[in-house]
């Protein structure tokens, strides 16, 4: 038995995260979970909350809220959405944790203690009536490119030109209007990654196993020349992890935070306190995920991510494990994803254009969008949501392949054997072939389990349902009862233990309809199987069930033009 701790990409407590979201971090992350504890490991499964930074703040602003009160509401309607699409997490913690708060202190001052951190004195726009610095883009005025009057500090939107807040004709604080700004001097924390990079560098270059896609993005950012720059770490902001020296206060940094992505990579490990101090644990319990010095050294701890968060993770993070020099596990695995576009154009939560999911879970439940989100995962590269390609995979999969052979055996056994395995017959040699092919497909599966290979995985699972429904149109079991009833029984005993075995196997991506099939069948403890013969001799003669209702109903060509006109606009 490994043990296993699996971390997702935090989502940023501003709002509610739509499907592309999930299926770049979260829900691959729940997928690889469930498996490993079918297999029988120890998993210790990592999410959270991302709340600090100005999005949070801004984001409060607008609700008419405190800030401190907007995260704590948005924190409980993302643990209900996760609840909802059946995330499996051991912890869903918050990075505003008091654990989180320690944690980010702490490693800033190892980091400190080490000789990598500098401070920087910079120039930055201060707002009189706000009492406050603001950030770049808190920043308006007019272009001078093109005279828009709402351009951003950064950026302007309209003629996308690259600015300095400087550049702005009239500035004014987007926060609260007031154009009584001034520039002023303030110190800033660095984190000298320049100083780390050859450790990095051998790092990476040690993971020769990883996925082109990440280790990519982590030599280009190693080797170009702007690549590892040393990183402010600090902001002139309320809303963060207080900047302090370990439990020490920092001469000069009383008023400022933590940037959010300093403290956000560090909840992963805080998440973990978060969980162990709730159930009462000692450090000990959370320290051995985290401390090869505490038991960590044997874990795999392995990340999931969108391809936007890999320089955090393969550079930015380790920077400040390993600068911590004090026994933290690093990263051992990062699977990290492309984007998922919506109908032609992209998801986006700013414009609020595709499915969010909370609308998702109000048309249909959780195993829908698994199984087709993760069928069609953008692994190698981007991939596309569209209604008709939802519409065919759920109605084929699960409904036609899937849902018609359980329904098919349960129906046909109740009518003609009754309520129970039947037990007359035997099997032959169509028999032996099935189980040799799926034995076959087993091992694949699981091999690409094991490799995080999302697709793939998901086309044997597909295959494995497939193969039982072909099995069962050519032994036809309500043709051969007519002559021979005990031949019938065989081939209606195997498919219920085919039943039974599918939904073993597909726990991990429809763990709602894997459950229903194992209480149908009386069998909720049912384990991952060692191989498939002895699988599909499980359930004895004899051994009663129930005919499930209908597994997956399908999705009406009116139901997917509704749908496809209702999303097709921006959310409200
Ligand atoms: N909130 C970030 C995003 O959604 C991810 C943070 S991941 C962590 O892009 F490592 F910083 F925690
Ligand atoms: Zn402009």
């Amino acid at each position: 038995m490994a043990r296993i701790l699996i971390t997702s990409a935090i989502p940023y407590i501003n709002g509610i995260k739509h499907l592309g979201n999930l299926v770049g971090s979260q829900l691959p992350a729940d997928l690889y979970a469930r498996y490993m504890r079918g297999r029988g490991h120890e998993v210790m499964f990592i999410c959270a909350t991302d709340e600090h930074g100005t999005p949070a703040e801004l984001a409060a602003a607008k609700a008419g809220k405190p800030v401190a009160e907007y995260c704590a509401e948005m924190w409980q309607v993302q643990d209900e959405l996760g609840k909802g699409f059946r995330l499996s997490f051991d912890k869903f913690g918050r990075s505003s944790s008091p654990q989180n708060r320690a944690l980010t202190q702490y490693f800033a001052g190892r980091l400190a203690e080490n000789g990598l951190i500098g401070e920087v004195t910079e120039k930055q726009v201060y707002s009189h009536a706000d009492a406050r610095f603001l950030p770049d883009r808190y920043i308006e005025g007019t272009c001078p490119n093109c005279g828009y009057d709402k351009a951003r500090g950064d950026q302007c939107e309209n003629c996308t030109k690259q600015l300095d807040p400087t550049d702005l004709i009239e500035p004014r604080s987007a926060i609260s209007g007031s154009t009584d700004l001034e520039v002023r001097e303030t110190k800033h924390l660095y984190l000298r990654q320049s100083l780390l990079k050859d450790r990095l560098d051998a790092w990476i270059s040690s993971k020769t196993d990883w996925p082109i896609l990440t280790t990519s993005i982590a030599r280009k950012w190693l080797h170009d020349s702007d690549g590892l720059q040393d990183r402010g770490i600090t902001r002139d902001l309320d809303w963060g992890v207080p900047v302090k020296r370990g439990e020490e206060p920092w001469p000069g940094m009383e008023d400022k935070v933590f940037y959010v992505w300093f403290d956000a990579p560090i909840e992963y490990i805080a998440a973990t306190r978060e969980w162990a101090d709730a159930e009462a644990l000692g450090d000990e319990a959370w320290q051995r995920w985290w401390r090869n010095d505490k038991g960590a050294a044997d874990v795999r701890y392995v990340q999931f991510m969108g391809k936007d968060n890999v320089p955090f993770h393969t550079l930015s993070f380790p920077a400040t494990i390993i600068g911590a020099d004090d026994n933290w596990h690093l990263v051992d695995y990062i699977k990290s994803f492309n984007y998922l576009n919506y109908d032609g154009g992209q998801f986006s939560t700013s414009q609020g254009r595709g499915v969010f999911m909370d609308q998702a879970l109000e048309i249909l439940s959780a195993d829908y969008w698994r199984w087709w989100l993760l069928s069609h995962a953008p692994e190698n590269s981007d991939s596309e949501f569209t209604w008709e390609n939802f519409q065919a995979s759920v109605n084929k999969d699960l409904a036609d392949v899937l849902g018609n052979f359980v329904s098919r055996v349960t129906k046909f056994c109740r009518s003609k054997f009754g309520e129970a395995v039947p037990e007359d017959g035997t099997t032959g040699k169509r028999e032996t072939v099935l189980i040799g092919e799926l034995q076959r497909r087993l091992d694949a599966y699981q091999a690409h389990m094991e490799a995080i290979e999302i697709r793939k995985a998901a086309a044997e699972l597909r295959a494995i349902w497939a193969a039982g429904n072909e099995y069962l149109q050519d032994a036809a079991p309500w043709a051969v009862f007519k002559q021979d009833p005990a031949q019938a029984a065989a081939i209606i005993r195997l498919s219920l233990n085919l039943i039974r075995l599918y939904a073993v196997l597909s726990q991990p991506f429809i763990p709602d309809a894997s459950a229903r099939l194992l209480t149908a069948l009386g069998c909720e403890e049912a384990g991952w199987p060692d191989d498939i013969a002895t699988a599909v001799a499980a359930l004895p003669a004899g051994h009663g069930f129930a005919v499930p209702d209908n597994l997956f109903g399908k999705i009406t060509d009116e139901a997917r033009q509704d749908w496809q006109t209702r999303f097709s606009g921006t959310r409200t």
